[in-house]
């Protein structure tokens, strides 16, 4: 049984920049079991950890039966350019088309500590991306328009006191 819970925007956590994680261990590897298990219980895709209320820089995204774990992530390579319908377990009942590259390769660390290259393209660059905005306290509404995503707050700020 997994305790994590999801924050809904506009919970401040998701705005603060995750701090990078210093030191690999049971524990680490457990909570991001615990991502995974939360993850796909609210029919996810992607997480990151300040969605669960850690500030720190881990992200899960699982896509096609593959399972990425994304510690430290660093953008080395981006490029293309799509547009495509995104969607957040923090901002519930939202989905809105956003431009992102097509094509990223990113650096991080998995949960035992080795640091890996790992490249996305499409959907999975899209998720990679999503996830480590989040990271940095960037969410995808971020990328609509000030009055989009006042109307979004609004309704959530009504989702969260029912
Ligand atoms: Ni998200």
């Amino acid at each position: 049984m997994s305790a994590l819970k999801i924050r809904v925007y506009p919970d401040p956590i998701l705005r603060k920049k995750a701090v990078p994680v210093d030191s690999f261990d049971s524990e680490l590897e457990k909570f991001i079991e615990e991502m995974f298990i939360v993850m796909r219980k609210e029919d996810g895709v992607g997480l990151a950890a300040p969605q669960v209320g850690v500030s720190r820089q881990i992200a899960v995204v699982s896509y096609e039966g593959k399972n990425y774990v994304l510690i430290n992530p660093k953008v080395l390579e981006l490029s293309g350019s799509e547009r495509r319908e995104e969607g957040c377990l923090s901002v519930p009942g939202v989905y809105e088309e956003v431009e992102r590259p097509s094509h990223v390769v990113v650096e991080a660390y998995d949960e035992k500590g080795d640091l890996r290259k790992i490249t996305g393209d499409g959907f999975l660059a899209r998720a990679f991306l999503h996830e480590i905005d989040h990271l940095q306290g960037k969410l995808f509404i971020d990328y609509l328009s000030v009055l989009k995503r006042q109307l979004i707050k609004k309704k959530l700020r009504k989702y969260r006191k029912e």
